[in-house]
């Protein structure tokens, strides 16, 4: 059962009516175009959905990781680009520095990112290491004071936007996973060189870009937590990422859904609206009952979060499933609107697109099934609040 508060429904309100008004509009003008939506994402950090869940101390909302996710899920109803900007400056970059970052590092950065008006990019996948990060081929050789960068990152969203890079790079290739570091990069250090951006099935208007990194000469201060403890930090933040991500794949589940919903009322076929026909109202009927489910699954992942349970299991579960519910009803949204449905105009095709990276960022599909089931093997409980 989830009750939500009302500060809870208010956030959901406020993200639901800036998608609506703002985000809507030129929402398929963008996905064409690959056009990024600067002006709305500096209008989302305004609103405070940049950070929101980073402490006030930093200009963050201070508000739980649940107002978070319902707030993603509005946005990603609407715009799964804008979704995934914001999902990859919140959880990835602002939680992991709020989490692991000095003093000085959340002075110098988060107080930007939080309120956006900085964004970050999380830099771990490579050429040839995505769902294999331990291999990392990027190194952060120290010398002196510094670190020396060197290595190139691949897949990175927000990457010729970002202004700032949560790097993980090997640092002692000799301890293997534990020689891993993470660091703070600007981009506008000398050595880093954004690549062009990638021309992408779905969401289109948020920016995809390697990133090569020459000689960038880190500080030390800008290690994130201690020697050794890069890898360990990637997994945790990612396994709070992967909840905003199932938020995002359900967000775009419900999309989907309620402009189905909306034409098979008033789209007419042998007589009567095609919601009235059985082939289209099971559809229907399948679409609301597993998009529900979805719900059930993110919201308890995020509140094990919010409890400080582990949610690792839970989230992976989370994403696993939205994700898959997305890509299944977003092309039965596409079915629904018969050959209206195959055009850019009525939007579901763009869903369809767009949903289906949320099976492959953040960790596989496949992924989330070895996560869930390693943890099961070793015996971890589900859920834990319950049992
Ligand atoms: N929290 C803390 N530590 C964790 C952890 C977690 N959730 N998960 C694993 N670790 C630790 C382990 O304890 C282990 O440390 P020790 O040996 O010191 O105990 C270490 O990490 C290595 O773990 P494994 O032995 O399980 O490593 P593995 O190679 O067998 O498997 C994996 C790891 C789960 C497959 C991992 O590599 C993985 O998640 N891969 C997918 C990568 C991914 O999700 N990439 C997404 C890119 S980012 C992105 O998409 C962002 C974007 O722009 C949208």
């Amino acid at each position: 059962m989830f009750t939500l508060s009302e500060e809870q429904l208010a956030v959901r309100d406020a993200a639901r009516s800036f998608a609506q008004q703002e985000l809507r509009p030129g929402v398929v003008d963008r996905d064409r175009e690959m056009q990024h939506p600067t002006e709305l994402v500096k209008k989302m950090g305004q609103l405070g959905f940049m950070g929101m869940t980073t402490d006030p101390a930093w200009e963050g909302g201070g508000m739980d990781f649940l107002s978070y996710v319902l707030a993603l899920e509005e946005i990603a109803a609407v715009d799964a680009s804008a979704a995934v900007i914001m999902s990859v400056n919140n959880s990835l970059v602002c939680w992991g520095l709020q989490k692991y970052g000095s003093e000085e590092l959340k002075e110098k950065y988060l107080r930007k990112l939080a309120p956006g008006h900085w964004i970050g990019a999380f830099c771990l996948s490579e050429p040839e290491a995505g769902s294999d990060a331990t291999h990392q081929r990027t190194t952060a050789t120290p010398q002196g004071d510094s670190y020396l960068l060197n290595g190139t990152k691949n897949w990175i969203t927000n990457g010729a936007t970002s202004d700032v890079h949560l790097v993980i790079a090997q640092s002692d290739p000799a301890k293997a996973h534990r020689g891993i570091n993470a660091f703070v990069v600007e981009s506008s250090w000398p050595g880093v060189e954004i690549g062009s951006k990638e021309d992408k099935m779905g969401i289109r208007s948020s920016d995809t870009t390697s990133i090569t990194y020459t000689n960038v000469k880190v500080p030390k201060e800008n290690l994130l937590g201690t020697d050794g403890l890069g890898f360990r930090l990637a997994m945790e933040t990612l396994a709070g990422g992967r909840i905003g991500i199932a938020a995002q794949a359900l967000g775009i589940a419900k999309g989907a859904y309620e402009r189905s919903l909306a034409y098979a009322k008033q789209r007419e076929a042998f007589g009567k609206p095609i919601a009235k026909h059985q082939a289209i109202g099971f559809k229907l009927a399948d679409m609301v009952t597993e998009i529900e489910a979805a719900r059930l699954l993110v919201y308890q992942a995020a509140q094990l979060k919010d409890h400080g349970h582990d949610y690792q299991l839970a989230g992976s579960m989370a994403k696993r499933y939205a994700a898959d519910i997305a890509m299944k009803h977003t092309t039965e949204a596409v079915q629904i609107h018969g050959g209206y449905g195959y055009v850019r105009e009525y939007e579901v095709e763009r869903m369809m697109r767009d949903a289906k990276i949320t099976q492959i960022y953040e960790g596989t599909s496949e992924i989330q099934q070895l996560v869930i089931a390693r943890n099961i093997i070793k015996g971890q409980l589900y859920p834990p609040v319950l049992i």
